[in-house]
């Protein structure tokens, strides 16, 4: 039985009742949670100018008529556009920071965000690092958090598309990340001359044209360009691997996301010796390759 509104609601129960609608309504989650509870909690927190970190001790409190309103309203456009709840509310959670989102960038999840907070250890030594890339940026969300886990580098955050470096460029300020995070255009490596990196950590596109095809409706808002590689998902990887000699300094690290295409990666390289880190916060997909690994 669906819920109604009471004529006084709390967090708590609020969050009960927009679990209950979206439940009914389903929805695909994945871009920042990944069930209804948390997608609720969001909802109802964003709506009350809430912080998470309050968690359970704001589920007593009174919501306003105002707040009440924005809940009604966030939790409409989500079911009826089935968007992705943070192009609703432009904001987005990764590695512990909150970034500014819209429709031209992906909505940042990577579980790449898992292994900047540990500073790729025990893969590379974080001490020695003083240089990052961040290819393909889109939010900057790697690229920042790479910035904050490593204090004294310097990263350069890079995206083909001019409307996500100008997201990128507003996390930047707002994380007052400039004076170490430079945020260029470039297609793949082609900006990048005479450029070396200790670390280069990419999460491309990498989304075969039969994926592509079967995605569900809330993955059609978000940029093609971030999500389409050529008919095995492999067309941006196969530049990265073939660039990547060029740009990694010796005993540099390669990180690359490729999510399901993970087998026709395989497929295509069978010699190169990839690792395949295990994440604690879930997902996978993502390789590692030492400099003296790559393939020449
Ligand atoms: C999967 S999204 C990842 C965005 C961001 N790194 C993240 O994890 O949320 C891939 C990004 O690569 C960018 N991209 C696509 N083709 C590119 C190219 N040829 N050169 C540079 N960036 C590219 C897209 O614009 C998009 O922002």
């Amino acid at each position: 039985m669906r819920r109604v509104p009471r004529a006084r609601e709390t967090v708590g129960e609020a969050i009960l009742r927009c679990t209950e609608a979206l439940e009914a309504a389903k929805l695909t989650y994945g871009h920042g949670t990944d069930n209804a509870r948390d997608e609720a909690a969001e909802i109802v927190f964003f709506s009350a100018g809430l912080a998470h970190s309050l968690g359970a001790r704001a589920y007593d409190r009174a919501l306003a008529p105002a707040a009440r309103r924005r809940i009604a309203s966030l939790l409409r456009r989500r079911i009826e556009l089935r968007a992705p709840l943070a192009y609703l509310t432009h904001r987005a959670f990764f590695a512990g920071i909150e970034l500014y989102v819209d429709r031209r960038v992906l909505v940042p999840r990577s579980p790449i965000a898992e292994l900047a907070m540990a500073r790729f250890a025990p893969w590379i030594s974080p001490r020695r690092v003083r240089r990052i890339l961040d290819l393909g940026t889109g939010s900057g969300a790697i690229a920042l958090a790479c910035a904050r886990a490593f204090p004294r580098a310097t990263v350069d955050a890079v995206d083909i598309s001019a409307g996500a470096l100008a997201v990128c460029r507003r996390n930047v300020r707002r994380l007052r990340l400039g004076a170490r995070v430079e945020v260029l255009r470039s297609d793949h490596f082609s900006a990048l001359r005479g450029r070396r990196y200790d670390i280069i950590v990419s999460n491309p596109p990498y989304v075969g044209r039969a994926e592509m095809r079967r995605l569900p409706a809330e993955y059609r808002h978000e940029p093609k360009l971030g999500l389409e590689a050529g008919a095995d998902g492999l067309d941006s990887v196969r530049q990265i691997l073939a660039g990547a000699r060029a740009h990694l300094a010796a005993h540099g690290l390669l990180v690359v996301e490729v999510g399901n295409s993970e087998r026709a990666l395989l497929r295509a390289y069978p010699r190169t010796r990839f690792v395949w880190p295990e994440f604690s916060i879930g997902g996978g997909g993502v390789f590692l390759l030492r400099e003296q690994d790559l393939e020449s």
